[in-house]
């Protein structure tokens, strides 16, 4: 790991949490593979050597239960949820450069030659333990076999993570009353001995290791507070048949799944490898410290087993690749405190960066499986829509760590606001004035202000990529086409002489503008910018070349197509319609008491942090709890408040957007100026009644251009209602909210 900034000179992979191989995918398993595939193609752009890789964890119990309730064999079952895994991330264009899974040959030596070392390093030894055991069935209960009450919060969790409230991984005889998800009995405890993983003894390596840690701060915070809190050893076997046999052992011990599943991460990085060939990408770069002389020269093997002192290859002068986690949340213990103790023990390369999305709701509420309250992947599709418009949605919707809501409405704001409003307005404007009068490019060059401001968005995103910030990544592609609109509108060519010099100008600026925006917006919308690529008669995909591409001329081109579609509001009221009766369907069966059979049809996407709410959840829960949002955890600092400006204003005048269903246009007086805010709240209040309404505006929200309308400032307003946020008081236009 270097700290460089992107690009560096070494090979980069980037990760995403492996799906257990239990259910169909939906929109909560897609933020995080949606993410992870736009922040590869991101590093690419910059001229980063990436490789992108995951694969199914087709072990553990979330697989054995599956696979028992569907009668059926694990691998069997497995094997075609992989397959289905396999065959679904493309329709969404996340292209893995590999996708393996924990059950083939790679993975099942890497692993063991791994836990060899952690052996042989003196980091493994056994102690007997209590588990849990079903008395009636006489079989042990691992993990999702058993559910009790977490020792730290008090919340019902299952055997092995307190899945419904501190999030916290749960040791094997640590859960209190037990009890049987086979036989719904209260389970024993009896003796068994377990291999533990000497994880308390690294304390101090992996204080330092998170001090170093890019990605995202909720990442580095919650494992902090473990360590402060003093780590347990790590119970690495379990009492089954399906998984990795524990190296040596005779009985049915196998590896707890949170073994093997992430050193599928280095097993398929090591496939993609062997196929492509090491001298186009090698596997150990990445994976394996590689000592340097002083020139920097690549020595000999660095991170030999057993270099535990940290510094050791660091003092010989090393160069590792930079490996890059994308995960759920819910994962963070793992990704930061069990796997990268493995790595170092066993002489591999730290992680460079964890990025740990947050939570997806549905409407505001809890994505539920068993309650049919969440998107499927299929569904999706079934509905017709572009796979880049949920990507884009996905991606930008708010930073790495922020939950992040979806409803079709919007959706559909963001696809016809920003896609149709902006970025495809723009470009079919641009290329079909350019296609017209010039059959494409005008041969003149750009001209310097707008050479200065396409630069200006290269920095932003090569910025936003180094602080791993897809939303402002984004951005920068989608200011960039808000710039070009006001620059056409500005210099309107429509009135200057057909084909003469002046108008040449104007349509060469644009038509740069215009590649450059497709270049900044292919991580997200990799198809939509291959399009446009097309559409600019560029001869490679968008997804081909580097940020440099951005400035480089286009050639002769036709008349272009629109890029996007408009979602329209019917659609829209018929998409949330559905969703509301199969969540009502679901609801109705849960009534009849169906609800607690149907566990299995669906994990929750654990990888992704796809769920606020347990999928065994009851009905019997308290309705009014799933009602309201759940709090964010991810906290803000005061400076990042501060950043807001918030603003007492007064309405001065409202009146409605025509065209638009929800939108209206105010004037409001912020003391210093009247500034025009477009508010979707045209349905929701009597527009006459509102001049003189005191609101509170958030004064330097970026400017965004609304059917027309620009609007500069955000009302706030709480609720599906939109109730206007106001003062108590009498405080004037223009007064600071802190
Ligand atoms: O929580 C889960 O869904 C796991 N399948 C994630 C594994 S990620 C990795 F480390 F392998
Ligand atoms: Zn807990």
């Amino acid at each position: 790991m270097s700290s460089d900034e992107y690009p560096t000179d070494e090979p980069a992979v980037v990760t995403c949490g492996l799906p257990y191989a239990n259910g169909d995918l939906h929109v909560g398993h897609l933020r995080s593979y949606t993410a992870g595939d736009a922040y590869s193609r991101a590093l690419r752009k910059l001229g980063q050597q990436t490789a992108f890789v995951s694969g199914s964890d087709m072990h553990g119990t979330p697989i054995a239960v599956g696979a028992e309730q569907d009668g059926v064999d694990p691998e069997t079952f497995a094997m075609a949820y992989h397959e289905q895994y396999e065959a679904t991330f493309p329709k969404f264009n996340v292209e893995f450069d590999n996708y393996g899974h924990t059950h083939d040959e790679t993975n099942i030596e890497l692993t063991r030659e791994i836990v060899s070392t952690l052996e042989d390093e003196g980091y493994v030894y056994e102690k007997e333990i209590k588990v849990a055991w079903d008395p009636e069935e006489d079989q042990p209960l691992p993990d999702r076999y058993v559910r009790g009450t977490c020792p730290y919060c008090g919340e019902t969790a299952r055997g092995d993570e307190c899945d419904e409230g501190c999030g916290r991984h749960l040791e094997p005889g640590e859960i209190e009353d037990p009890v049987s998800t086979i036989t719904g009995n209260s389970a024993e405890y009896r003796d068994r001995e377990h291999k533990f993983f000497a994880v308390s003894d690294l304390s101090d390596y992996l204080t330092e290791f998170l001090d170093g840690l890019e990605g995202t701060s909720n990442a580095r915070n919650q494992p902090r507070e473990w360590i402060e809190s003093g780590l347990q050893d790590w119970c690495i076997t379990r009492d089954m048949d399906w998984g990795i046999d524990y190296p040596g052992a005779e009985d049915d011990l196998v590896l707890y799944v949170w073994v093997d599943a992430p050193i599928e991460y280095v097993s398929s990085t090591k496939q993609y490898s062997e196929r492509v060939g090491a001298e186009t990408y090698d596997w150990e770069a990445v994976w394996k410290p590689q000592a340097t002389d002083g020139d920097g020269e690549v020595d000999a093997a660095a991170g030999a087993p057993g270099a535990t002192d940290a510094t050791d290859a660091d003092a010989a002068g090393s160069r590792n690749g930079e490996i890059i986690h994308v995960i759920g949340r819910d994962i963070i213990q793992h990704h930061t405190i069990f796997w990268p103790a493995m790595l170092h023990v066993a002489g591999y390369t730290a992680p460079r960066a964890v990025c740990a999305t947050g939570f997806v709701t549905i409407n505001g509420k809890g994505l539920s499986t068993s309650r049919n309250r969440a998107i499927w992947a299929q569904e999706y599709l079934d509905e017709g829509f572009h796979p880049d418009l949920l990507r884009y949605y996905l991606t930008t919707m708010g930073g790495f760590q922020q939950d992040l809501d979806f409803s079709w409405e919007r959706f559909a704001e963001r696809v016809n606001g920003e896609l149709v409003g902006t970025v495809g307005n723009f470009f079919y404007r641009s290329l079909l004035f350019a296609a017209r009068n010039f059959d494409g490019t005008p041969e003149v060059d750009v001209s310097e202000d707008v050479a200065e401001r396409i630069e200006a968005a290269i920095d932003e995103f090569r910025d936003a990529v180094n602080e791993y910030d897809l939303r402002e990544g984004s951005e920068a592609g989608v200011r960039l086409a808000r710039f070009g609109n006001e620059y056409i509108q500005g210099h309107e060519p429509w009135k200057l002489e057909d084909g003469g010099a002046e108008q040449a100008q104007v349509i060469r600026d644009c038509v740069q503008v215009a590649k450059a925006v497709a270049v900044l917006v292919e991580p997200f919308m990799p198809e939509k910018a291959d399009r446009a690529f097309a559409q600019l008669g560029e001869d490679v995909d968008a997804s081909e070349v580097t940020l440099e591409a951005a400035t480089e001329a286009p050639g002769a081109f036709g008349e272009p197509d629109e890029l996007f579609e408009q979602v329209e509001d019917e659609r829209v009221d018929e998409l949330e319609a559905a969703l509301a009766e199969k969540i009502a369907a679901a609801e109705d069966d849960a009534d009849d008491g169906d609800a607690d059979a149907d566990d299995g049809d669906a994990d929750d996407g654990d990888a992704d942090a796809a769920e606020t709410e347990s999928d065994d959840s009851t009905a019997s829960e308290d309705a009014s709890m799933t009602d309201v949002e759940p709090l964010s955890e991810d906290r803000i600092s005061f400076d990042e408040f501060q950043a807001m400006d918030l603003r007492v204003g007064r309405v001065e005048a409202a009146e409605p957007i025509e065209g638009a269903d929800k939108l209206a246009k105010l004037d409001v007086d912020l003391g210093a100026e009247t500034r025009t805010v477009v508010a979707g709240i045209k349905q929701l209040h009597d527009l006459d009644d509102l001049p003189g309404t005191k609101v509170v505006v958030v004064a330097n929200m970026e400017q965004n251009e609304l059917f027309g309308v620009e609007s500069n400032g955000m009302v706030l307003a709480a609720g599906e209602d939109a109730d206007l946020l106001t003062t108590h008081g009498d405080s004037e236009p223009g007064t600071k909210v802190r």
